[in-house]
């Protein structure tokens, strides 16, 4: 939990006290590692000279190889930086000596990275881990992140990333905790106990960083950084609910995001950071711009120029300029001539050096020696944690005839590119991880015993060995095909406009179909795909997810039997890609999708998700019974018996979703409130009770006002957000 002592809050106080206006600036002023050196061109314009051919790979390595990288040492001597991406803990050392040592004050340094699913131990990207619906899983992957990076220097994450997406054509849905705001906010608030929670030494925690405030899943058609437009109540219903939790629950920082919302950019949006983040929710930690964001309000056409867009951003709220220099430049001016009120540096200042003082940076600035090469070497329990996790967040989507588990007994043909990758199982946003850590499902499956040849056949983005293809499916009694996307074909800047899987491999997939064997399609994937051709093909398909570094083991033990898979969807899969935005909890609409033409449905693919949120398989089978509401006072209690009607032991997740039937502003007709997660015996039956606060009925109308209104109520629990037991209350509050 992000606070500070009485103690601390006059340190910063007095501090603030003997602060010039350049050194209140230079804490607003983060710097990236900027590559500077032999080349008359920007960075950005050699990545462009490489990307249209003007220069080869060779040639832009080599320039790349020969220039230096700018620490901005003598700007962090002078007091004019706050922060840096940096990840290395002996030049963050260096540059905090430089910082704390050599600047006037002495303020030290804020350190801030990446590390959305893991820094060492690199566990499932968000959208797989989500699915665990495992909150204290959450908290303790986060812990780990943070305890291994804090010995790295890196003090700040630039995580959790809690934006709801509903369009799977968008990147970066791999990057979030998918569809539903009450899981996301079930994600945020464990997260934020990882990162932060731990205090019992500055080795253990960092400052959260919530992302991206606001909306930013919601970018039109999918695409990224597009503009953003939603009523009201849809904003203050479905997009921050998770960042309001992180807030409530202690997180340090957040960061605004790229897109503009209702015609206005985040970057420079006073609705959305001082109405309501630092007033109406009172955030007490400092806002962070995007990459760049500030300058990209020009482009937005927001601000005619980049001092106009650094004002504008100041005076909306924004602490932290990330990457342009233009507070460095030109806020002085703007303080200056009146256009931006000293009170806004004072605040920006204060808020950021009361973060640095939470971390503890003022005592314990330096990363101790001892604890550099701490995680050299992966601990047992951070590579069991990965594994755990790993296997909670599989999802056996289809098993026709029980193919699997597969015996030990088969011989495996073990088909596709993906299956020997060991860096493709990281995926999207992982900074600090190993190849020589990393478990391909080629080696665990060969750890594991099975007997199994490998035939790389094809890739996502490769031509089909037709020698490949034949010779697999002439050995295995079983084959195996991992197929999928490339870690680069999700994450930022990576929406795809068809999201069915890339490539030849759905054309191999029916090569080897065609050899009548079993099939089981592993998927390797950072976001739903369009599977209808695959749902009505493939007799077996497992959601593998980019699961981290013991991604080989942990698919090895479901596909072996060892654990029944036990993950469930945190976001809806389309049958085809022209269905997103797809997501469960939606409107009724006047004609509610059905079979019949006037419905709303689309007449070549229907309205139902081709597997829904809350959807997973087992290796055994649950069935629900007796679903009882019962009114207790200020909340509800929603008993269900769950049986386990298969042949084994299994883990079954309980949904608790409700519906306001009728209200002033039409409602979704499911929305998410309560989970739990059960382990049945063959045979064996629990009764399973849910509670839900009358508090968490209500919603927010247009005028983003909290409100709950009287009358019909629809309960419903089951195994998924399709297949439920329904049950009706009347709600007097
Ligand atoms: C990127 C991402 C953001 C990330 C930041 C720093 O553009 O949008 O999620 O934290 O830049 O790398």
């Amino acid at each position: 939990m992000y606070r500070l002592t009485a103690e601390q809050k006059n340190r910063v106080r007095a501090l603030l006290g003997e602060m010039t206006l350049d050194e209140k600036i230079g804490q607003m002023n983060q710097e990236s590692v900027s590559i500077v050196g032999g080349f008359d061109v920007p960075f950005e314009e050699l990545i462009e000279m490489m990307t249209d051919g003007r220069i080869t790979q060779e040639e832009f390595e080599k320039i790349m190889s020969t220039a230096q990288q700018d620490y901005h040492e003598d700007d962090i001597r002078a007091g004019l930086v706050g922060s840096l991406m940096v990840q290395d803990p002996r030049k963050c050392n260096e540059l905090q000596k430089i910082a704390v040592e050599e600047s006037r004050l002495g303020i030290p340094l804020m350190f801030g990275l990446d590390v959305i699913h893991g820094y060492r131990t690199v566990y499932p990207i968000a959208i797989a881990e989500a699915g665990a619906f495992d909150p204290d899983l959450f908290t303790r992957t986060a812990r780990m992140a943070a305890k291994e990076s804090r010995t790295q220097g890196v003090n700040w994450h630039f995580a959790p990333m809690l934006d709801v997406a509903r369009d799977a054509r968008w990147g970066r849905v791999s990057e979030g905790p998918g569809e539903d705001p009450y899981l996301v906010s079930q994600f945020a608030k464990t997260k934020i106990k990882g990162l932060q929670g731990d205090m019992s030494s500055t080795e253990n925690y960092v400052a959260a960083c919530l992302k991206h405030y606001v909306a930013y899943g919601a970018c039109e058609s999918g695409r990224d950084y597009n503009t953003v437009s939603m009523a009201p109540s849809m904003l203050h219903n479905s997009y921050l609910p998770p960042f309001k939790a992180a807030v409530e629950a202690g997180a340090a920082t957040v960061m605004a995001s790229f897109n503009d919302l209702n015609g206005v950019p985040c970057t420079v949006n006073p609705y959305t950071l001082r109405h309501i983040l630092k007033e109406s929710w009172k955030f007490p930690g400092f806002v962070v711009s995007d990459a760049n964001a500030i300058r990209e309000c020009v482009n937005h056409g927001i601000a005619a120029t980049e001092p106009d867009a650094g004002t504008q951003a100041a005076n909306a709220g924004m602490d932290v300029d990330m990457g342009t220099q233009i507070y460095k430049k030109h806020l002085k001016a703007a303080v200056e001539s009146g256009e931006v009120p000293m009170s806004v540096i004072d605040e920006a200042a204060e808020r950021i050096l009361s973060v640095k003082m939470w971390l503890g940076l003022f005592d314990r600035p330096y990363v101790p020696e001892e604890a550099m090469d701490r995680y050299e070497v992966l601990p047992e329990e951070h590579r069991a944690l990965a594994r755990e996790a790993a296997e909670k967040a599989i999802v056996l989507l289809k098993n026709e005839g029980d193919i699997l588990p597969l015996k030990k007994s088969q011989k495996i043909s073990l088909v596709g590119q993906l299956a020997a990758s060991r860096e493709e199982i990281i995926g999207a946003w992982a900074m600090s991880w190993r190849e020589s850590d990393c478990v391909s499902i080629k080696e665990g499956l060969e750890r594991a015993g099975a007997e199994l040849k490998y035939f790389p056949c094809c890739g996502p983005e490769t031509e089909i060995n037709r020698d490949d293809v034949e010779a697999a499916c002439q050995y295995g009694d079983v084959i195996v095909a991992v197929v999928g996307e490339t870690d680069a074909m999700s994450g930022e800047a990576a929406s795809r406009a068809d999201i069915t899987l890339p490539g030849r491999q759905r054309e191999l997939l029916g090569k080897l179909l065609a050899s009548g064997k079993p099939v089981v399609a592993c998927l390797m994937n950072g976001r739903p795909l369009a599977l209808k051709w695959e749902a009505e093909h493939v007799p077996a398909i497992l959601e593998c997810w980019h699961l981290g570094v013991e991604m080989g083991p942990a698919v090895a033990n479901v596909l072996l039997g060892g654990k029944n898979p036990e993950g469930r969807l945190a976001s809806s899969f389309p049958a085809v890609t022209g269905m997103c935005p797809i997501y469960y909890n939606h409107m009724n609409t006047g004609r509610p999708g059905g079979r019949s033409k006037f419905t709303s449905r689309f007449m070549d693919a229907g309205f139902e998700p081709l597997y829904p949120f809350g959807y997973g398989l087992s290796y055994t089978s649950f069935t629900y019974s007796d679903l009882t509401v019962e009114d207790a006072g200020d909340e509800l209690r929603a008993a269900v018996r769950v049986t386990n009607t298969g042949g084994r032991e299994g883990v079954e997740t309980v949904q608790l979703y409700m519906q306001d039937v009728t209200a002033s502003i039409v409602r979704p007709v499911k929305e998410l409130r309560g989970f739990t997660k059960v382990k049945l015996a063959p045979g064996e039956t629990k009764s399973v009770t849910l509670t839900l606060k009358k508090a968490d009925m209500g919603f927010y109308n247009d005028a983003g006002e909290y409100v709950t209104e009287s009358g019909l109520f629809r309960i419903h629990a089951g195994g998924s957000s399709r297949d439920c037991l329904t049950a009706e209350v009347t709600v007097n509050f």
